[in-house]
Parts: structure tokens; sequence; C-alpha cells
């Protein structure tokens, strides 16, 4: 039997349509899951609704319906979702199916049986939005110090899981597996939470106060509270879904994917419930960040919420699923603005590989009667060999290493395969097959040539299928390989050279056209972004002879005059003081020095700098932007740096010059 895998998201409340954190997550989970099943393993990817609980019944009583119709109502919601961003789940798990709640209650059972639910009077802060007690100290002026809004003193009979009593066996798990909670600083936190006594949980609910649950098995009069009864999602699927996936066969689960804010339920209650029940724990729970918009949580009273079927509809599935896994490292929180978007279409999709596949296959149309040549060994250069292992290393190397289950970090894996491109659109500008095909002479390093562009596709298609299916489909369709990406295509290690000959590729539409940016860019998602527009220069093959031989047109529209750029007055500066600013992981407050003067820069670099590695750098600074204030300190200036979006490096000179200098 091949090694199982068994994946899963967070089961989402139906209080509400979905919405991009919930995209999110699932969108992350399907990556994995298609990877694991390219690579030929024993795939299992559940998700779900968790339909239970005050959240949906209070939903359904806005709605002014019974909150079985309510939770009818909205599934299709989330199913429509899936689909339309092609997600491949293996089980969709409800938790109002009769059959998950004879599984909650044997569990139930098993323990009340075993004496680890007693009854006891409790009296305690409830905070009715997160459905959940908490203590006196926990309780922050009145509020519930998770959601912010206020808690109630509550008196009341409950029934109590005895999770004290295993804190120090997770103490141990914890410390025996430090795979088992990822990434480290998640880790970190669970063992600052376990460092307080832990409490018995609260697993009943009265049902005079919510009856919108599953009947305890020992007690009708009450209900299971909708943790106990949602974490049990991840057994329960896998014994009566169809195909009736079996625990013997998945559990223990791979990997829990789920968000930051409920990682104790899943690492702290769901642990010590099977250990409770003797079930082994999950290899691994990975908590990714949140999205923010403009730096503030999503939420519908803010009405920012961003909308993933807009998103869908206006920029296409892969565009926004690369988007959200390549924006931000999926541990930590990131901003999602459309403007960020937009130009990750237009240069990462649209300029790099939907250009690369444009002009390749118009290439091998133009040059070669519409078939993939075959290579002559004898005209390979070290072009050739540069392509191919940086191509091959991506199969074999970059995203094996990335994708582990607990180390995921999705932008290295979507940064490893677009160096590729990158290389890719370069080989065709440096090797200029539009040359080589006026000279009879050099038709076999043209034959050689093209067929290296072609391999480079081939290879990767194979790595973005997980990300993005409909683009892999796509581009293997105008190749001619027809691959079915449902397949364990990278079961066996693919070579160089080792694919489908002689295909005949097929033009066909743009990949990615470019996307006007919209006048209001980065303001709310709900303000929708502008129409796709068709590219306003069609990508060409070959630059033109009036510019360099870069890959990317530069748009008219784009370009300044030197007289524009000789505005911004750069200069050469030392760095003299370096400190974090308080609260920010991003801001550091330098002192420069420009040889006249000195000056307070804040700079956004702390994610990739700590003050210490600054010091005494040289670096280049604009010296004449309007000063302004960041996190009420001022900036007179700014610090030049590359990255697309992060930081990844400041920009250095190549050789000593003296604070003060012009930059030009
Ligand atoms: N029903 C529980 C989970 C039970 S799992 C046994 C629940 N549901 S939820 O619908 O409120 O949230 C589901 C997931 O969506 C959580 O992992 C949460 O972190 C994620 N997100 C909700 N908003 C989000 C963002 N803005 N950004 C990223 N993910 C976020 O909790």
């Amino acid at each position: 039997m091949s090694e199982s895998f068994y994946i899963t998201t967070p089961i989402y409340y139906v209080n509400d349509v979905p919405h991009s954190g919930h995209a999110y997550t699932t969108i992350a989970a399907d990556v994995l899951a298609r990877w694991h099943r390219l690579h030929g393993h024993d795939v299992f990817f559940l998700t779900g609704l968790d339909e239970h609980g005050q959240k949906v019944q209070r939903a359904a009583a806005q709605a002014g319906i019974d909150p079985q119709q309510h939770c009818d109502r909205l599934m299709p919601h989330f199913r429509n979702l899936w689909e339309k961003l092609t997600i491949a789940h293996d089980g969709f798990i409800r938790t109002t199916d009769t059959r998950h709640h004879a599984v909650v209650r044997q569990l139930l059972h098993t323990l009340y049986d075993r004496q680890l639910i007693y009854r006891a009077d409790y009296t305690g802060w409830y905070c009715t939005f997160d459905e959940r007690f908490w203590t006196e100290k926990d309780v922050e002026q009145g509020n519930c110090p998770d959601c912010g809004r206020p808690v109630e003193q509550l008196s009341e009979s409950n029934y109590f899981f005895r999770m004290s009593r295993f804190q120090q066996r997770l103490l141990d798990h914890i410390a025996d597996n430090p795979t088992f909670i990822r990434p480290e600083s998640r880790r970190n936190e669970v063992l600052g939470f376990l460092q307080k006594p832990l409490e018995d949980l609260s697993i009943s609910r009265p049902k005079s106060r919510l009856s919108w649950g599953i009947d305890l098995p020992f007690d009708r009069d009450y209900v299971a509270y909708v943790w106990f009864d949602a974490l049990v999602n991840y057994l329960s699927g896998l014994e009566y879904l169809p195909p009736r996936p079996s625990v013997d066969r998945f559990w223990p689960a791979t990997v829990h994917l789920v968000g930051k804010d409920i990682l104790t339920t899943h690492a702290v209650y769901w642990s010590t419930i099977l250990m409770a029940l003797e079930i082994p724990l999950p290899h691994t729970i990975f908590a990714h960040g949140w999205w923010t918009v403009n730096s503030e949580k999503m939420s519908k009273s803010r009405g920012n919420v961003i909308d993933p079927y807009t998103m869908v509809k206006q920029f296409g599935a892969d565009a926004f699923r690369y988007f959200l896994l390549r924006e931000i490292p999926f541990g930590q929180d990131g901003n999602f603005s459309l403007e960020s978007f937009i130009g990750r279409i237009n240069s990462d999709l649209a300029n790099g590989l939907g250009n690369l596949v444009s002009r390749t296959v118009t290439l091998i149309e133009r040059f070669c009667a519409g078939t993939v040549p075959c290579p002559d060994p004898a005209a390979c250069a070290e072009q050739e060999t540069e392509l191919q292992a940086a191509a091959t290393s991506l199969l074999q190397i970059a995203m094996p290493h990335h994708l582990r289950s607990d180390r995921i970090a999705y932008n290295r894996a979507l940064e490893a395969i677009w160096s590729v491109v990158q290389l890719g659109n370069q080989y065709i500008d440096k090797t200029a097959p539009w040359v080589l095909a006026k000279a009879p002479a050099h038709e076999k390093r043209l034959s050689t040539v093209l067929f290296h562009a072609a391999e480079t596709l081939r290879f990767l298609c194979l790595a973005i299928a997980p990300f993005m299916p409909n683009t892999a489909q796509a581009m293997s369709r105008q190749l001619g390989f027809q691959y079915d990406f449902s397949r364990a295509l990278l079961k066996n290690p693919v070579a160089w050279g080792d694919g489908p000959t002689a295909t005949t590729v097929v033009k066909g539409p743009s990949l990615f056209p470019r996307i006007a940016i919209p006048p209001q860019h980065g303001a709310s998602m709900e303000q929708s972004a502008s129409p796709r527009t068709m590219p306003s220069t069609p990508s060409s093959p070959e630059p033109d002879s009036n510019t360099s031989s870069v890959s990317h047109s530069t748009q008219e529209s784009d370009c300044i005059t030197i007289k524009d750029f000789q505005k911004v007055r750069l200069k050469v500066a030392k760095i003299i003081a370096a400190e974090r600013i308080p609260k920010s992981e991003k801001l550091l407050r330098l002192r420069v020095d420009l040889g006249t003067e000195q000056r307070q820069i804040v700079a956004g670099i702390g994610k990739t700098y700590s003050p210490d590695t600054v010091l005494g750098k040289t670096v280049v600074v604009v010296t004449n932007l309007k000063p302004a204030k960041l996190m009420g300190v001022e900036s007179q200036g700014m610090v030049l740096a590359a990255g697309d979006t992060d930081v990844i490096s400041l920009v250095a000179l190549a050789g000593d010059v003296a604070p003060g200098t012009t930059v030009k």
C-alpha cells in the first residue's frame, strides 16, 4: 500500500456565506492533497461544515427559519465555491449528519464510562459569541479576551471533561514531537498557554440555553459543546463518508490545517480528548496566519470582507489561488490589497508565465510548423545545462522541501517555480530563436532551443499543477502533452526529455490577460476591480527592434522621462544607529549620515534585517521625499531596498562611496 496522506481543513461555521479566510485554508489543503496525489500517495482530503452551536442557532433565528433549514440553505454556497476554486476534496462532512451524531455520542459515552466526564456546578464568565467560559483572570475589563465582546456571569450545572489530567502528557508529547505544532512560533504559544494549570473543559450546554446540538448520550437535557462535536469530525468523516476511507487506513491524520485563532482548540482540546480516548495524535497541526484588509480584521460590520466569488469571477480561480499562497508566508498574517493582487497578476502571471507559454508556442508554430522539435546534443550549450538543472531541481528538491507538511512554505515553492519562469524568459531573450531562424546553418541550434523552452514548460506545468490546476491543464493542452493531472504523474522521477515527443502545439487564448489597475486601487474589496482587459500590446515572442532584448514589453503609459526621474534625489548614506520601533515587526528607526547632515528614517525592513545587521551599512536614500509619520515616528527619507512585496535586500553599492555622494 502506498504512503497515506490525510489532510483536513477546519469545518466552517454556517452562520454566514464563505469568505476569503475560508477559501485560504481550503486552497492550501487542496494544494498539498494534489501534490501527494501526483506522487501516487494514498490521499484523503476532508473539509466540511460546522453546523451546530450558538452562532448557527442565532443566524437561523435572525433569518426567521429553523436551524436545519438555515444550514441546508447555506451549504451550497460553500460547495459551489469549492467547485469554482477547483478544490478536489475527497470528503465533505456536515455535523448535522446523523451518522456523525452517532460517532460523537459513542465517544462521549466512552469518556463517560471511563469516568473522564463528570457533572459539576460552575460559575464563570461566559462569552456567547465564542461559546466558552473564561475565568476571572482571563477577562479583560469585562470583555472576552478572544473576541473583545462583553462577557456575562453565568452559573450553570454542566458536564466536564477531565482535561487537566492530561496536561503533563501533552507537554511531554509536544516536547518529544518537535513537528507536532507548526510553525515554531505557534508551538511556543501553546507551550506558553500550558504553563498555566489546565482546567477541565465544559463539554455540554443545557438545552434550556442552547438546543441546537447533539444530545448527550447520558443526559438528554444537554447538548454537546459545539467544539467537542466539531473536532470529532476528523474521525467520524473517516468512518462513514463515502468511500469509507477508514480510520485504520488514514489515522493519525498527517496534518490538520487551522487558522491561528483555533490553534488552542486543536492543540489542547483535541489532543487531550484523543489521549483520553487512547487514540494517537495527528502528526502535525499547522496554524496559518490571518488575512487583513488595509491592516484591519476582515468583518462584515467593517464592510471590508473579500468575497471569494467576486475574486474568482473577476480574476479567475488560479490567479486567486496563486496570490493567496504567494503573497504571504503561510504561518504569518498578511494584508490583502487589490493593488498587490493585480500587480502580481500583471507581473508574475501575465508578463511571467503567460508570456513564456505564449512566446514558446508562437515560436514553435512559426519556425517548426507547430511540432515540438528534437534537440541535438551537439548543439547544446551551457545555457541549456543551466535551464535543465533549474527545472529538474524544482520537482526533485525545491517542491519536496517546501511542501513538507511540517514546514509548509507555499510562497517559497512558488518563488522557486517563478525563478524558473524567469530563467525561461531570459533563455528565450538570450538565445533569440527569431535570429537563429534567419540562417539555415543554425537549424539544429534553433530546434535545440525550442525543445528546451518547451521542456521547461513541461516541468513548469507539473510543478504548478497543485497550485494552479486549470493553468497546468491549459499549458499541457497548448503544448500538446495532454496530461491528466489527477494521475500519479510524479510517482516515478521525471527526467529531462522523457516526455511525449514531437507533440503538436495548439495556441490558445492568453492565459493571463493583463488587468488595468482601477483608479481606486487598494480600496475595500467590495468596490469591484475593473473588468479584465486584453493586453494593450499583444505579448510578442521577440523584442521589437527599438527595445532592449527583455521579455516584458514596457507599456507607453508606464514610461517616465529623464526629467521625471531626476526629480528623485538619491544619495549615498551610512547607517549609524538602528533600533526597532516598539510593537512593529516591520519598522526600524534608522539614523543615517548623509555627509553634510544626519537624518532619521523609518524603514520597513525589520522582517529581513535586525538592527545590529544594518549598523554601519552603506545604503541609498531618497532625500527629497516629503516627511511622513510611521507609527508616530517621523521619517525624513526612504532607504532603497529590493523585493517585490517583502524586502529581500537593501540596495548596496558596488564600490566604496562616501556618504552624501549623489546617486543618479
Ligand atoms: N467551526 C470552527 C472550526 C471547527 S474545526 C473542528 C471555526 N469556523 S470558522 O468558520 O469561524 O473559521 C474557520 C477558519 O477560517 C479558521 O481556521 C479561521 O482561522 C479561518 N479564518 C477566518 N477568517 C480568516 C481570515 N481573515 N484569514 C485567514 N483565515 C481566517 O472556527
